[in-house]
């Protein structure tokens, strides 16, 4: 019945039989970034997969580039029900789901396929499942690659060259401890407020994985850039639970079926930048240099009164569990 309404709705004879068109539900999606980043292809490829599974069921409307704000707001909007999805880096995630900050220690993960069989496999699949405590229902955890530091003073090649840095951070405790132990002048700044920060002065650098500095085109306000690969940068897709519970079982299983398909393109735009993204940078004209195995030990060292602070919060235990997963 409902598919007949539906194939009359969609060949548009549903006016001319005099029934009333079906209602669309709304479903406004936001993110940071510019259509073209890991995070509007994502966005993308979700909105075509809920349109294939469910018809004219949703509409979804993109407000990319902080459109409806910075990223806590747009979080406090899911709680609230007045926006029903996002994706969000774990700048502020923290503050919501504390368990997912131990995605944001420095140094846990040794490469990308380390980290996405982490999230994927049961450590991350019961944080993920923790949103539905706060009002939110995590769909799938995407990413945004490797951090890296960026800034207007000199290229980064040991702690000492990040003394007294002012460097924006997310708002988010465990990089900012991270930052302090290193000896840099942290400044947690909301990523609305970052590239006029940057302008002006205000801060000397900011760091972000490739995906970001690419798109958002960082090379325009940063001289240096330096592949410090300090911490991974986890990505997630969220709902709103209002909605999320307003959906029928087949809506649910076709917004899973999205969002496992939205995060693999997310993944397939950061396999791609990581690959191109150094010569691209170079190109617009940044200074690029790279840290040495030994350069990194350092940086590491440099941080071992947070990782003290780390094993305090979120347990030894769990972390190591986390640093060995195969
Ligand atoms: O640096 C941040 O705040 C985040 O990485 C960004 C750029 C908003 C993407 O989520």
């Amino acid at each position: 019945m409902t598919f007949a309404y539906r194939a009359l709705a969609s060949a548009g004879l549903l006016a001319a039989m005099g029934l009333p068109a079906l209602a669309q539900t709304e479903v406004k999606i936001g993110y940071a970034l510019a259509p073209d980043s890991h995070y509007g292809v994502a966005a993308t490829k979700f909105e075509e997969v809920v349109k294939t599974e469910t018809g004219d069921d949703f509409e979804i409307k993109h407000f990319p580039s902080s459109g409806l704000g910075g990223e806590r707001e747009v979080i406090e909007g899911l709680q609230i029900g007045t926006v029903e999805a996002t994706i969000v880096s774990s700048g502020t995630l923290a503050n919501f789901v504390p368990d997912t900050g131990v995605f944001d220690i420095p140094f846990l993960f040794r490469d990308l396929d380390h980290a996405r069989a982490v999230l994927d496999g049961p450590i991350g699949q019961e944080i993920l499942a923790k949103f539905d405590d706060v009002g939110m229902h995590g769909l799938a955890w995407g990413e945004q690659g490797f951090r890296h530091i960026t800034n207007n003073r000199s290229a980064i090649e040991t702690p000492e060259d990040v003394a007294g840095l002012k460097v924006r951070t997310m708002e988010n405790p465990v990089h900012l401890a991270a930052f302090n132990a290193m000896g840099a002048a942290p400044t947690p700044m909301a990523w609305p407020e970052v590239i006029s920060s940057l302008q002006q002065g205000v801060i000397d650098g900011q760091e972000n994985p490739l995906s970001v500095i690419v798109s958002v085109k960082l090379n325009e306000v940063q001289k240096y850039l330096t592949l410090s690969g300090h911490v991974y940068s986890p990505a997630v897709l969220l709902v709103s639970k209002p909605f999320w519970e307003g959906l029928s079982d087949e809506q649910k299983a076709a917004f899973e079926t999205a969002a496992t398909e939205a995060v693999a393109a997310m993944r397939g735009y950061v396999d791609n930048v990581e690959t191109t993204g150094v010569e691209t940078l170079k190109e617009r004209g940044m200074e690029v240099n790279a840290l040495s195995a030994e350069q990194k030990a350092a940086f590491q060292a440099s941080i071992a009164s947070a990782y003290e602070g780390y094993y305090e919060t979120y347990g030894k235990d769990l972390v190591d569990s986390i640093v060995n997963f195969d």
